[in-house]
C-alpha cells in the first residue's frame, strides 16, 4: 500500500473566475511567513515518526510562483521511498529553466502545467494570464532540465470554445508528447464569478462532444486512458492519483489540506493566515473530520473504481448491475467497467448501482 503527502501552496497571481480551490491573488506578503509555518509543521510530522512516503504532490494555488528553494527545503524534509514520484503543479508562464533546475536538486521528478487550452481566444475567455507559446516554452525547458515525466492539464467546454478549437488545442498539446494529460469539463463550482454568470456556463451537449474526440486523438496518440479524466503513455500514470482512486492513506500539509487515514478524513484551516497563527502558537491546524464506516467507505470506493480502467469489484456492488446501464457497463471478469459512453455518465451510473 502507498503512502502520500500533498502539499498546499495557496497562492496565485491573478484567481480564475471558474476556480474554487483554496487560493488568493492578493496574499503575496504572507509567503515567507507561510513557507515557514509550512517547514514547521511538515518537520514537526517527520520528527514525530511520520512514515516514508511513495508520492508527493505539491498542488495550489499556484506552486510555481514561491520561492523554489524554500519549496525544495520543505520537500527535503520528507524521507522517501526509493520510487517517490514528486510532483509540482506549475503555471506555464513561471516555468523556467532555472525554476526548474532547482526543483530537479530537491527531488522533484514531474511537472504538471496548467495548459487548459492552446486556442488564444479561449485562454482569454477563461481568464487565463498565458499564451500558448508560454506552453511550448515550458514543455522545452522541462525537457532540457530532464524531467522523467509530466502532465498537462487541459479543460474543455469553456464559452466560446468551438469543436474546431477543441480540435486544435488537443494537437497542439499532442504535438508537444506529453507522457501524461488529464482532460476535464468545465466545472461551475459554487460561490465563483463563473457561477454567477449563467450565459458562460457550460453547455452538457458540447461537452459531451468534445470528450470523445479528446479519447480517440489521445488513444491513437497512445496515451491509454486509465481515469476517466486522465490518460498516460504506460508507465507514466500518476502514481499521486492512483493513492487517492485507491483510498489509501495520505498526509495533507498546508492551509486547506486534506489527509486520509484507514477512514478517518480531516482537513486543515481554510485561511494562510489562521494557518500561520497556528503553526506559530504550536496548536493543532486540524480543522474538521470525518470518519466512513465499512459501507460509506464501500460507496466511496465503488464511485472510485467505476472512473477507473480496472473498474469496480463485482463484489462490491450490493444489487448487481440494474438492466438499465446496458451499453453503458461491461462486465470483465470479476470487475464491472464503463464504455465510452458510459464514462460521460459516471455519477449517474454510480447512484444506480449503489
Ligand atoms: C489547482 S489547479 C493548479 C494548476 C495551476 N494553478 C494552473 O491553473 O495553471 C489544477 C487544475 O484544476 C483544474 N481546474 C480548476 N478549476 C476547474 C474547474 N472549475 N473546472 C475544471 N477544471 C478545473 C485546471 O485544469 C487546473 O490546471
Ligand atoms: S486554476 Fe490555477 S491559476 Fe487559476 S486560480 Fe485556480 S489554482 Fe490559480
Amino acid at each position: 500500500m502507498d503512502f502520500g503527502a500533498y502539499i498546499h501552496i495557496p497562492f496565485c497571481s491573478k484567481r480564475c473566475d471558474y476556480c474554487a480551490f483554496a487560493t488568493w491573488d492578493d496574499k503575496a506578503d504572507l509567503e515567507n511567513a507561510y513557507m515557514h509555518a509550512l517547514h514547521t509543521e511538515v518537520n514537526r510530522a517527520v520528527e514525530t515518526g511520520l512514515a516514508p512516503v511513495d508520492s508527493i504532490f505539491v498542488g495550489g494555488g499556484t506552486p510555481s510562483l514561491v520561492n523554489p528553494h524554500r519549496l525544495g527545503e520543505v520537500i527535503a524534509l520528507l524521507k522517501k521511498t526509493e520510487q517517490c514520484e514528486v510532483t509540482v503543479e506549475c503555471n506555464p508562464d513561471t516555468v523556467t529553466v532555472s525554476l526548474l533546475q532547482v526543483y530537479r536538486q530537491a527531488g522533484v521528478n514531474r511537472i504538471s502545467l496548467g495548459v487548459q487550452s492552446m486556442v488564444p481566444h479561449v485562454l482569454v475567455g477563461l481568464g487565463r494570464e498565458h499564451q500558448p507559446e508560454n506552453v511550448v516554452r515550458a514543455v522545452e525547458a522541462i525537457r532540457e532540465v530532464g524531467f522523467r515525466s509530466f502532465n498537462l492539464d487541459l479543460i474543455y467546454g469553456a464559452h466560446g470554445e468551438s469543436l474546431d478549437d477543441w480540435r486544435e488545442s488537443l494537437q497542439l498539446a499532442l504535438a508537444l508528447q506529453p507522457p501524461h494529460i488529464s482532460a476535464y469539463g468545465l466545472t461551475v463550482e459554487p460561490g465563483t464569478p463563473l457561477a454567477k454568470d449563467t450565459t458562460r456556463h457550460p453547455d452538457d451537449d458540447d461537452q459531451a462532444d468534445k470528450y470523445p474526440i479528446a479519447d480517440a486523438m489521445f488513444e491513437s496518440a497512445g496515451l491509454q486512458n486509465y481515469e476517466i479524466s486522465n490518460w498516460a503513455i504506460p508507465g507514466h500514470e500518476s502514481r499521486h492519483n492512483r493513492l487517492y482512486w485507491a483510498q489509501e492513506n495520505y498526509r495533507g500539509f498546508g492551509c486547506a489540506a486534506h489527509s486520509h487515514q484507514s477512514g478517518r478524513r480531516w482537513w486543515n484551516v481554510r485561511t494562510p493566515e489562521r494557518y500561520i497563527e497556528l503553526v506559530t502558537s504550536e496548536m493543532s491546524v486540524e480543522n474538521s473530520s470525518e470518519t466512513l464506516d465499512a459501507n460509506q467507505m464501500r460507496d466511496e470506493r465503488v464511485q472510485l473504481t467505476l472512473r477507473r480502467r480496472e473498474g469496480a469489484a463485482l463484489s462490491d456492488l450490493p444489487h448487481g448491475i440494474p438492466p438499465e446501464l446496458d451499453g453503458l457497463v461491461q462486465v470483465r471478469g470479476d470487475h464491472v467497467v464503463l464504455t465510452r459512453e458510459g464514462r460521460l455518465l459516471a455519477n449517474e451510473i454510480t447512484i444506480r448501482l449503489l
